[in-house]
């Protein structure tokens, strides 16, 4: 069944109050609900409520029990004949927790009791109008055995709590903010809880309660110092206070994505909360600070104003991501920051926009909203809130947000009404911009440049295509900021606009951004003293894919010297792309011909190893060259493995003729500076951990030791797991001899740690040798892996699919296809329990349009495989079925 935004229509009754009963039992528990229900139009005949997988024991009105002809059950739905204008319906559901292995709704999770309901797993719960824009007042009493379920939480304030016969006891909650019932929650179990406060700018205490299994307690401090920072940050940048008097974190191991904004009572996935030196990489903490902030700025972008129907998705989650990015940049390095989340758009939101499952950032329909959670709406949401905060500048912005939270504060909005609360604040015209919302695929700006000595006139002729997605082939041009500057011999050019009095653009110096909003534009640009190299789309202005012929001296020149530490980084990763592609052309058939790599990448690499007060973390960045996968973006006709090769060739280069630069990197390393997680510090490991990994490429027996006494002596995750993954990965005899000890020693030490244990299996799922599909199939068979838990899953099987092309397309010796039927494997047995992970588990086997015909032709295989699955989700059936 396919939902489609033009179809919306605003519910036929609000839900005044809700009155839940949540009865805990071994094995069942038993939700009462009782709904104050009342009529928002005319005459309304039936009235029907969401519920799914719920045994139905009793069912009222008003307290009368309902007769056979005043209601049905529906396949989904509880329908209600005739309803009065204003009533109370009670019912009684028996749901089953433990055998909830969908993780949505009320699930157990190893010991502990808890919910998930976004987008729509309210419904497991109880009937209900299970839709954003019903909003209600939530009272939740639970009941359960102390002995098992000493902690009892839901959404709001604690206002009751006692012990019952049986060894049972109680907790009521009530939240006195409305609320849709995606934002509700509750949790039992025996947890332990970490205890701090915050007080708010206007002077409200606020407790904050980290609550883990016991064992983890030893893990919550950089969650907590996190969520501070972010209160104190969201006051400070956008004026936003928090609203009640407690704020809870709860950490569970089994869930399906990163962690939950429910009001009050955020729940996490273990990954996304716990940290500490000795088992969390510098990765995992900035995931955890950017997560724990990321929920808590939902408490205003996405609960206080919250999304009118699920097309709206973006209107929370595009605004909220690009708000922790812009926390994540403040408490670290902005550029750094920047160049991370520009190499994750760019290899995996382009390939979505690119593929079969391409999608604007506010759908026009779908078929089951799970599956868009995605990288568009996330991350290509927050490009395009932040064109929209760039285009306003930071006072217009904030004017900008504030009226949208005064103005929409307790309803259920649409993206229009954030943009117009923009356009009201700034008098700004968005209704091209508006096209970001409603038009899928990334846009292609060609540029071409023109000097004429004899006027000093410079023009950049700027055109812009977008190439068809399924939802619409003809697109109309985008409102694209393109922030710029010249290079010229001696430095940037002043920048003056010929028809500037026609342009509205500011006037600083070197630095300015222009706006395309037709198809084709030209500007020009007076007393330009020589030609220079552009500098375009500084600091990634627009989410686009950009032409411009620079030759090599150009890109070196930018590299070098251009003000923009994005476009520094740009240039690195356009050199050294070229340089892979040389090597790509000179493979036949596996040799590379007489192939020596453009020796302007190397002096690059070389001046900036010694170019003084460069930030270490962008040093590494630019040395590092592009991933597979961004490769393989670039490409009409994907070829992984001779991929693989040619940049695999390109990096031994690097490391054979920088040998000594790289070295003395690893040796000007102290390994027993005691672990911070602060910018400057995770820079030096990541420059250190980038130098090691290029090292290890052809390591001679020193580097090998090397790399062992890092192991051996690190004092933290981040050093350990870098060592151990170079040694790994290395291709070189003198690592392959020492790894498998080095592997199995590692899993002893760490076995009791789960997210440890993730990271094993994952670096092993990545390990590019040969033998790819037979380590991950031993893995899923090793004792470490759990089958129903989501992060197992994604360490061994989405790792393996997503993060190690050259054994996913390469199959087995024996078998080239053996990567997508394993693949497929894992997806069928998984569609069943958890079809959320499963449809998600199928995006690599949907590219298949982008490999040769052979390739291409086996993976389409494996989803008409999957397809014809008896009972397949819906889920899973609609990614498979629009992809093939
Ligand atoms: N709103 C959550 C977040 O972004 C994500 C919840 C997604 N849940 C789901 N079942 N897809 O923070
Ligand atoms: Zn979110």
């Amino acid at each position: 069944d396919t939902v489609y935004l033009k179809d919306y229509q605003s519910p036929a009754y609000a839900i005044e109050k809700t009155d839940l009963d949540v009865a805990i039992y071994p094995g069942e528990s038993f939700v009462e609900a009782r709904l104050q229900l009342v009529r928002q139009s005319g005459l309304v005949s039936e009235l029907a409520l969401d519920g799914e997988q719920l045994e139905l024991l009793a069912i009222e009105i008003n307290s009368q029990s309902l007769s056979k002809d005043q209601y049905r059950l529906d396949d989904g739905k509880l329908v209600l004949i005739e309803p009065p204008e204003r009533f109370e319906l009670y019912t009684k559901v028996r749901i089953q927790p433990e055998q909830n292995t969908s993780l949505e709704g009320l699930y157990r999770s190893r010991t502990i009791y808890c919910t998930q309901c976004e987008a729509e797993g309210f419904r497991k719960i109880t009937y209900y109008l299970d839709r954003p824009d019903v909003m209600s007042d939530f009272t939740t009493r639970i009941s359960a055995a102390k002995s098992e379920c000493p902690i009892l939480l839901a959404n709001g304030n604690l206002v009751e709590q006692g012990d019952l016969t049986d060894g049972r006891h109680y907790a009521v909650w009530h939240d006195p903010h409305k609320k849709p019932c995606y934002l509700f929650a509750l949790v039992a179990g025996d947890l332990s809880v970490m205890e701090d406060h915050f007080v708010t700018a206007s002077g409200r205490n606020v407790d904050l309660k980290i609550y883990v299994e016991e064992k983890d307690l030893d893990k919550c401090d950089h969650a907590m110092a996190s969520l501070k920072n972010a209160m104190r940050w969201d006051e400070e940048v956008y004026g936003r206070e928090y609203d009640l008097d407690i704020f809870m974190i709860v950490a569970v191991d089994d869930f399906n994505m990163g962690a939950m904004e429910n009001k009050g009572l955020n729940i996490f996935n273990t990954s996304c909360v716990l940290a500490k030196p000795e088992t969390t990489t510098d990765a995992g903490f900035q995931r955890v600070e950017g997560v724990v902030a990321h929920e808590y700025f939902h408490n205003w972008s996405g609960n206080r104003v919250t999304c009118r129907d699920w097309f709206q998705l973006s209107l929370k989650e595009g605004f909220t991501v690009y708000r922790d990015a812009e926390f994540s940049a403040d408490m670290g390095s902005p550029t750094v920051k920047r160049v991370e989340d520009v190499a994750m758009l760019r290899t995996h939101q382009f390939a979505e926009d690119a593929g079969p499952m391409a999608h604007p950032i506010r759908p026009a329909s779908y078929m089951e909203i799970s599956n868009f959670y995605t990288l568009t709406i996330y991350e290509k949401g927050a490009e395009v809130v932040r064109m929209l905060a760039n285009l306003l500048g930071p006072e217009l912005f904030r004017k900008g947000t504030d009226l949208y939270f005064e103005r929409h504060d307790g309803q259920a909005v649409t993206t229009e009404d954030f943009v117009q609360a923009l356009a009201d604040v700034s008098g700004r015209d968005f209704s091209v911009f508006q096209r970001w919302y409603n038009q899928a695929g990334t846009p292609q700006l060609e540029v071409r440049d023109e000097y004429d000595e004899n006027t000093r006139e410079y023009t950049l002729h700027i055109t812009q295509s977008t190439p068809a997605t399924p939802e619409c082939a003809d697109k109309q041009p985008f409102h694209i900021p393109i922030a710029m500057g010249l290079l010229g011999d001696a430095g940037e050019i002043a920048l003056k606009l010929r028809d500037e009095e026609l342009e509205d653009l500011p006037t600083d110096n070197t630095h300015r951004v222009l706006e395309l909003t037709e198809q084709a534009q030209s500007f020009v640009f007076t007393d330009v003293p020589e030609k220079p190299v552009p500098s375009l789309l500084r600091g990634f202005s627009a989410p686009v894919k950009l032409k411009f012929a620079y030759s090599r001296d150009d890109l070196v020149r930018l590299a070098l010297r251009d003000s923009d530490g994005f476009n520094r980084y740009e240039a690195c990763q356009r050199l050294a792309l070229g340089v892979i592609e040389d090597a790509l052309a000179a493979d036949s058939g596996g040799e590379l011909n007489n192939f020596t790599p453009d020796e302007r990448l190397l002096a690059v690499y070389q001046q900036l190893l010694q170019e003084e007060g460069l930030d270490r973390a962008m040093l590494a960045y630019m040395l590092l060259l592009p991933s597979e996968g961004f490769i393989a973006e670039q490409q009409s006709v994907i070829d992984p493995i001779a991929i693989h090769r040619a940049r695999g060739e390109v990096a031994g280069y690097i490391a054979k003729a920088l040998h000594k630069p790289l070295l003395a990197v690893l040796e000007n390393y102290d390994l027993r500076k005691p672990y911070k997680p602060t910018a400057v510090d995770i820079a030096a490991r990541l420059l250190k951990n980038t130098a090691l990994e290029f090292l290890m490429r052809e390591p001679d027996q020193a580097v090998v030791d090397l790399c062992v006494k890092h192991l051996q002596q690190a004092n933290n995750m981040t050093d350990e797991l870098a060592s151990l993954t170079a040694l790994v990965n290395s291709r070189s005899p003198l690592a392959a001899d020492i790894a498998p000890q080095k592997l199995a020693d590692f899993y002893a030490k760490w076995q009791d740690e789960s997210l440890v244990v993730n990271a094993w299996l994952a670096l092993q799922a990545r390990n590019a040798n040969p033998g790819g599909v037979e380590r991950v199939e031993a893995l899923l068979a090793h004792p470490a892996f759990e089958a129903n838990n989501p992060n197992k899953i994604r360490s061994v099987v989405g790792v393996f699919a997503n993060a190690n092309p050259v054994n996913f397309h390469g199959g087995t010796d024996a078998d080239p296809e053996a990567g997508y039927r394993f693949l497929a494997d894992q997806v069928i047995a998984l569609d069943s329990k958890n079809p959320q992970i499963a449809a998600r588990l199928i995006t690599p086997l949907t590219r298949w349009r982008r490999y040769d015909k052979q390739r291409g032709g086996a993976m389409r295989g494996q989803l008409e495989r999957i397809k014809h699955t008896p009972g397949l989700s819906s889920d899973s059936n609609e990614i498979v079925s629009k992809s093939l």
